[in-house]
């Protein structure tokens, strides 16, 4: 799409608001009561982002928000990376059908990675039938006009785009955190791992020019944003496709000179493209997190050949090595999955050796999900569950001794906590972010919520710290 005419797809969206709003409203004026809404997410921190969206266009549109899911309005926004995702849309909207019976004017929305897939989509139309209206990854910017359809039309709105490649800026957004944000820097993803059904769902690989990235920011800055976390499925391909390619340590470096922000994250890197420049640029940084989130899926090289990853176990202690020597103070988390087809115990025992080199501060684990259309799908060799079980939990065996002698390396240090939120178990406590990703809770009132303040590291607990709020002077 053009530029003038991603303008006038973002005009005419501003329309169907404006007339969704005004049915809104009249209604409002005669039961005296908005019509509510409530967006769930599923999987990833792209979700995370694209719910922002689809709440902002729902609060432009008149909707009120609500915390629970006793709204005129339920929308699922699904993840379709492991079955268990998709089985827990399945369940919840078992129970959805019930509220229907008994109120037909509430209206059921899906969106997200699971629409994408024909298979669903089918499965909706014929058993859950009750479901007003269907979406994909690729229009959630037409909300408006499919609510707006709903509404006149009568009957369920089923819309989902095979692929795009449109980027429609400027849509309304309803953040979650007033401080932090999650910003889009690239959508869809070309790797292929052979597990995979990201790139199915989420189409090609498409980069938002920095410009309009660097826009985006200011503008959050500008409305009291201190922390940006850049999102991507492989954030070190960015740039590589524009029409005047930009890499990514060179959108970091453009991003770092904005005024007022103060934290810059990103996720994720691949580790087959994490580029010497990136770790420079990280390493002389001042404003990016000392956090790299490398995912490892399997430490056997031959595992890591059939998963269509592009590097081997050594390339990747390697780059852990290099990472660590350039940024001491890092964290490095990881994502493992275990019982890819074909793993053997030497497989697995390759991975272990891994974990116990790397030592990584956190690991995601996963067991293996066979994701229909992917080609480990088609594999020989699919790991009996039992197996997959027992090594899964030797796994995390040695991930939690680990943690205990990992954790801890910063306890005495006073370090920059960016605080988050109350503490949800104990009210006189707040808890917050290091640059390091590691959480921490100390004992502080609401009112820092948002700032970053000098906290001194007094007690580490596997997986996070506790600590007292120091002075600004003592640092
Ligand atoms: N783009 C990111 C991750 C996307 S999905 C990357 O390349 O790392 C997040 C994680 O889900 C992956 O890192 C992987 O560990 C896990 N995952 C993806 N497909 C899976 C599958 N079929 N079974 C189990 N875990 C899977
Ligand atoms: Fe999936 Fe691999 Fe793409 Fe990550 S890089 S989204 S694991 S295909
Ligand atoms: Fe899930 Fe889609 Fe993210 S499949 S992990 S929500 S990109």
């Amino acid at each position: 799409m053009e530029k003038n005419e991603r303008q006038t797809e973002s005009a005419r969206q501003a329309e169907y608001i404006r007339l969704v709003r005004q049915m809104a409203d009249r209604e409002k004026e005669q039961t005296g009561r908005s019509r509510t809404f409530h967006v769930t997410t599923f999987g990833c921190q792209m979700n995370a982002r694209d719910s922002e969206k689809l709440r902002g266009i729902l609060t432009e549109m008149g909707f009120q928000e609500t915390e629970e899911e006793q709204a005129d309005f339920v929308l699922y926004n699904t993840c379709t990376v492991r079955e268990n995702a998709n089985l827990k849309v399945y369940g919840r909207l078992g129970h959805l059908k019930t509220r229907k019976e008994q109120d037909p004017d509430l209206i059921i929305a899906l969106c997200g990675c699971m629409m994408q897939e024909p298979d669903v989509v089918a499965k909706i139309k014929d058993q859950y039938g009750f479901v007003d209206l269907v979406f994909g990854t690729h229009n959630i910017f037409k909300l408006a006009e499919l609510v707006y359809r709903r509404l006149t039309e009568n009957q369920p709105v089923i819309d989902v785009w095979e692929k795009t490649d449109e980027i429609v800026e400027d849509l309304p957004n309803e953040r979650k955190y007033f401080f932090k944000s999650g910003v889009n820097i690239m959508y869809g993803c070309n790797n292929f791992c052979s597990y995979c059904i990201v790139p199915y769902v989420r189409g090609r690989e498409r980069s938002r020019k920095p410009e309009d990235i660097v826009r985006e920011v200011e503008s959050l800055v500008s409305g009291g944003v201190v922390e940006v976390m850049l999102l991507g499925q492989n954030v070190n391909s960015y740039g590589k496709t524009l029409e005047e390619p930009v890499s990514f340590a060179q959108l970091l470096r453009m991003l770092e000179d904005i005024d007022g922000l103060k934290r810059i994250r990103f996720m994720t890197p691949h580790p087959k493209d994490l580029s010497d420049e990136l770790i420079e640029t990280m390493a002389a940084s001042k404003k990016i997190c000392r956090h790299v989130h490398l995912p490892l899926q399997s430490g056997s090289s031959r595992i890591l050949q059939k998963m269509n990853r592009h590097y081997t176990k050594e390339h990747y202690l390697a780059l852990v090595r290099k990472i660590r020597a350039s940024i001491p103070d890092v964290g490095i988390t990881t994502d493992i999955i275990i019982g890819f087809p074909g793993e053997t115990e030497e497989d697995f025992l390759e991975t272990l050796d891994v974990v116990s080199k790397a030592r990584f501060d956190s690991a995601y684990t996963f067991l293996y999900s066979k994701r229909t259309g992917t080609p480990a799908a088609e594999m020989a060799d699919q790991i009996p569950d039992d197996i997959a079980k027992e090594r899964f939990n030797r796994l995390l065996a040695l991930l939690h001794s680990m943690a205990e002698s990992t954790s801890g390396k910063l306890v005495g240090h006073v370090e920059d906590v960016l605080v988050e939120e109350k503490n949800s178990r104990d009210p006189a406590l707040v808890t917050g972010r290091l640059s390091n990703n590691m959480t921490v809770h100390f004992p502080g009132s609401d009112s820092l919520i948002g700032t970053i303040v000098p906290v001194k590291l007094t007690q580490a607990k596997g997986f996070y710290y506790f600590g007292e709020q120091m002075e600004d002077t003592e640092l």
